[in-house]
């Protein structure tokens, strides 16, 4: 007798997708982008692949996609340590003329290493005589091998079109490296990254967000809304739910909501809102949330419950309480599992959604 056998599935391990197999493998991703570069005895961030990386001036961020959003994560937090630092859309960065000389530090995030738009930004940048930094899973892609150094996130082969494991790991990556670029981690804040991967798994054991997604499947729209280190996340968390479940969805600035974006809001359209620790960002945020309540819509918070948001919220989907940095990070996770079992509701091509490519070769 013969059982039938598909590589393909034997591949995702039990997982009826790879995207949901990428975002369970986390923990273990994000662990070997730390391994060996943080020294707890020394309380010092070590990252071989660039020791020979000095760079003392402003840094420039261009990327595509999901690596954007990571790449707005690694400038704020370098603005953050008083480093110039800005993001910017690869397709975009030729055309705004970005002044840019031998003084500034180009860094390119792409997973691939191979995406056209941001392959294309980093020549340009070379010719003005920046220096290049490729941030890449990828070992000798086209970025890692054209640019002056490479810093690898290491989060292992992805699969799903839809990125999630990498966006995390380039998340960690830029954390690092934005310490090493500006004044060391804390003891606290050294620990605080240590921490992530156990933590991402806590929320992998306990999330409701299957439930959540439940409750809200047939929504007219999802919109995400965060300020500081979680505004590139609800711009990625709506990216994730408009790839693979076809469906309206926008990422605000939070404080952008009253500026426009409000006039879109009903009660069909379920806003999420995340919200860390209990200071002045989160009272503003809250604030937002209020505006939104105002108007009907349901709330879904994305909390550590160190603030009072949950008193306005619909659903809450917990986080463990590290900061807005590392909040950041699992807030994220929780949204890919909205986005997954939103899509897996209504039946799409979760791994290969129409339309898309994993790598996007042309400009
Ligand atoms: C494609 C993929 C996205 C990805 C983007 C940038 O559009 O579908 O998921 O974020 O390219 O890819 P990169 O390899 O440069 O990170």
């Amino acid at each position: 007798e013969t059982v039938a056998w598909d590589p393909e599935d034997a591949e995702k391990s039990g997982y009826d997708h790879f995207m949901l197999k990428e975002i369970n493998e986390q923990p273990t991703a994000l662990r070997q982008c730390l391994r060996g570069r943080i020294d707890e005895l020394d309380g010092t961030i070590d990252l071989d692949d660039i020791a020979d990386l000095d760079h003392d001036g402003p840094i420039q961020f261009v990327a595509c996609g999901t690596s954007y959003h990571a790449a707005l994560f690694g400038a704020e937090r370098l603005r953050t340590a008083g480093v110039q630092a800005h993001a910017y859309l690869a397709s975009e960065y030729a055309s705004e003329r970005v002044p840019v000389d031998e003084g500034t530090l180009v860094v390119g995030v792409t997973q691939s290493g191979e995406t056209a738009d941001t392959l294309r930004a980093l020549r340009e940048a070379a010719r003005a005589g920046a220096t290049t930094l490729a941030v890449t899973n990828t070992v000798a892609s086209s970025a890692a091998r054209e640019c002056d150094h490479a810093l690898y996130i290491r989060a292992g082969p992805e699969i799903g079109v839809a990125a999630t494991k990498t966006f995390a790991s380039q998340q960690l990556a830029l954390a690092l490296l934005a310490f090493a670029l500006s004044d060391g981690p804390t003891r606290e804040e050294l620990e605080a990254l240590r921490d992530i991967p156990g933590q991402v798994q806590t929320i992998l054991d306990t999330t409701d967000a299957r439930a959540v997604a439940e409750a809200y499947a047939d929504a007219d729209a999802y919109f995400f809304i965060g300020r500081g280190y979680h505004y590139p996340v609800a711009l990625e968390g709506a990216l994730k739910m408009k790839e693979i479940t076809y469906r309206h969805a926008e990422g605000f600035a939070a404080g952008e909501l009253k500026h426009g974006p409000l006039a879109l809001v009903t009660q069909n359209t379920p806003v999420f809102a995340i919200v860390t620790g209990n200071g002045e960002t989160a009272r503003k945020t809250i604030g937002n949330v209020k505006e939104v309540e105002a108007r009907d819509a349901p709330i879904v918070a994305i909390t550590d419950g160190e603030s009072d948001v949950t008193r306005y919220a619909d659903h809450v989907l917990e986080i463990p309480a590290v900061g807005d940095l590392g909040g950041s990070v699992l807030a994220n996770v929780q949204l890919q599992l909205v986005a997954y079992w939103v899509a897996n509701l209504l039946g799409r091509s979760i791994d290969k959604p129409r339309n898309l490519a994993k790598s996007v070769t042309v400009e």
